[in-house]
Formats: structure tokens, C-alpha cells, sequence
């Protein structure tokens, strides 16, 4: 049964042609009122082709700035502006292009965590679903790639390129122990493991696949094993065990809580579809900029 909020949601959302996308962390209220919950990759694509007026992107802010990159037509919101990402905040656009020229201007590979600015003087983008095949379709064999240390380590182990750090990381997928791991293993022995790639190698080594948060939702559904251990945000348990209740999902640790990722409230959703409160946008030279990166991404199948 639904709440007044959740019905005034849903009808504003109607009479304004507003969109309402979700990230697959996201609180389970938020993730419930939205018309598509989904990983970075999957939300950037939607983002490129709705044909609503309006984006209400329950995320973080990098997601609703790649969603205003790809769709500067539209009125693109999130309902808390607070709502950041400390790995996106570990690189700056002054710095990496001083650390491409050291390089010797090679490619720069830059995860969808990170400012406009940077994606702006960045080469290409990529997602946790899409890395490898974005490292592989650049036409050099050296690159560097930011802001994700972790990322760029599990994407150089699966490719023969030769990648350069940038010694960023998400706090909450850094912080994951192999002592972590192995008393989850401990507490369900039954249980196969799978982490995001943005976890430190020692636990990529661990894992039974490696995989983005939707990745892991659909290789649960293909497996035949009915158990499973996340290596990720704990907030992905709700979507993960609400399409496959049959099967039972474990956090790797409780400490793999994301404050950002929660910071929306239905309120806020509200109050943004009302108001047009937490409209997000970036200068247009930094977003036809930034564009070029984004786009190239998409056009990798
Ligand atoms: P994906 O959903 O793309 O796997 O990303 C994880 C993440 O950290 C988003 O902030
Ligand atoms: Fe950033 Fe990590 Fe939070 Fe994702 S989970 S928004 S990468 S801090």
C-alpha cells in the first residue's frame, strides 16, 4: 500500500513528464518509486534516449551531471545536492593533465565517478560493466586511467595494455578485508562470492566473478548456486534479493555503507519535483567537452 508521498510522487512525475532513475544502491523507498533502478552504465544510456522533460536522478552527483552531458535539453535534478562521491573528489583536471603530459600525452581512461571537469579533459569513459571492453577498443597500448586505482588494476590484469594508476579509490570497496571475506565465507560456506572491481586485488582474487551491481543481479539469476556473498555497497541487497526471492545474498561487511548513496529522502524527491530544487548543470564549454568522453563510451557496444 502505498503512502501520500509515494502517490504525490508518482502524479507530479505524470503531469510534469518527469523520469525518476535510481541507482541500485539507493534506499529501498527511493529504488521503489523510481520508473528504472540500474548500474552507472545502464542509467547513462537511459538518461541519453528518455523523452521526458524532466530527469530526477536519485544517485550522486557525477550521475546527474553525466545525465545533463548527455541531455542539456532536459531539466535534470537531484533531489540532495549534498549527495557526492569521495572517489570522483581524489582527482582534479589541473592535475591529471599534468600527469598525461608527464606521460607523454597517452590516452586517459576516466571512470564515470568523477567531476564534468575531468571527464572533460579525459580521452574516454568508462563503467565497472564496460571497462574492459573500453580499455580494448583504444587504438594505443598504454593509458592512464583515473580516478579508481582498483579498477584500473582489475582492468590491466584482463587486458595486455599497459595502464597507469591514478591513486584514487572508493572508500567503502577499499576498505574490504580478505579477513572480511573469509568470515563471510565462514558464516555461509555454501555461498559463492562476488565482487565489484572496485575492490582491491587481493579480493578480486577471492572471487568466485567479478561484476558492476547490475552485473551481479543478473549473474545471480543465470547461476545455479542459491547463495550469495556481495562484495559491494550493502545497499544492493535490496534489489538483488527482490529479483530473485528465492535466493539468499549476504553482505561481505557491514562497513560497506555509503553515506552519499542515501542521502536521498522521498522528501527531497518531492520537494525537487515540486520546486525543481536541486537542478544540476555545467557550463557548456565543460560539457561539450566532457561529451566527447561520454559519448565514445556509449558507442562501445
Ligand atoms: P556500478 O553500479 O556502475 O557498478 O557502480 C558502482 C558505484 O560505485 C556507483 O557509485
Ligand atoms: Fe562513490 Fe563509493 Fe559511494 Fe559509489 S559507493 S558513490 S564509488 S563513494
Amino acid at each position: 500500500m502505498e503512502n501520500q508521498i509515494e502517490i504525490k510522487i508518482r502524479q507530479l512525475a505524470k503531469e510534469k513528464n518527469a523520469i525518476i532513475l535510481a541507482h541500485n544502491y539507493q534506499p529501498p523507498e527511493i529504488q521503489e518509486i523510481a520508473d528504472l533502478c540500474g548500474d552507472s552504465l545502464e542509467l547513462s544510456i537511459q538518461a541519453a534516449k528518455t523523452s521526458a522533460d524532466i530527469i530526477v536522478f536519485c544517485g550522486v552527483l557525477f550521475m546527474a551531471e553525466t545525465a545533463y552531458i548527455l541531455s542539456p535539453e532536459k531539466t535534470v535534478l537531484l533531489p540532495n545536492p549534498d549527495a557526492g562521491c569521495p572517489m570522483a573528489d581524489m582527482v582534479d583536471p589541473a592535475a591529471l593533465t599534468a600527469r598525461k603530459k608527464a606521460l607523454g600525452n597517452i590516452p586517459v581512461v576516466t571512470y564515470v565517478n568523477s567531476s564534468a571537469a575531468v571527464k572533460a579533459v579525459s580521452d574516454i569513459c568508462c563503467t565497472s560493466a564496460n571497462v574492459i571492453r573500453v580499455t580494448n577498443a583504444i587504438d594505443t597500448d598504454e593509458m592512464l586511467m583515473t580516478p579508481d586505482r582498483n579498477l584500473a588494476q582489475y582492468a590491466a590484469a584482463n587486458t595486455h595494455k599497459k595502464i597507469h594508476l591514478w591513486e584514487g579509490y572508493c572508500p567503502f570497496h577499499n576498505n574490504l578485508t580478505p579477513q572480511d571475506v573469509a568470515a563471510a565465507k565462514a558464516a555461509h560456506p555454501k555461498a559463492l562470492f562476488i565482487a565489484h572491481p572496485e575492490c582491491p586485488p587481493q579480493i578480486l582474487e577471492l572471487a568466485d566473478s567479478i561484476q558492476s551491481t547490475s552485473g551481479m543481479i543478473r549473474f545471480a539469476g543465470e547461476s545455479d548456486k542459491d547463495q550469495f556473498i556481495l562484495g559491494t555497497e550493502t545497499g544492493l541487497i535490496y534489489p538483488i534479493a527482490k529479483a530473485h526471492p528465492n535466493k539468499r545474498f549476504f553482505p561481505a561487511s557491514d562497513k560497506m555503507y555509503c553515506l552519499d548513496m542515501k542521502k536521498i529522502t522521498l522528501a527531497h524527491v518531492l520537494d525537487s519535483l515540486e520546486n525543481l530544487t536541486g537542478e544540476i548543470k555545467v557550463p557548456e564549454d565543460i560539457r561539450i567537452a566532457a561529451l566527447g568522453s561520454v559519448q565514445k563510451m556509449i558507442d562501445i557496444k
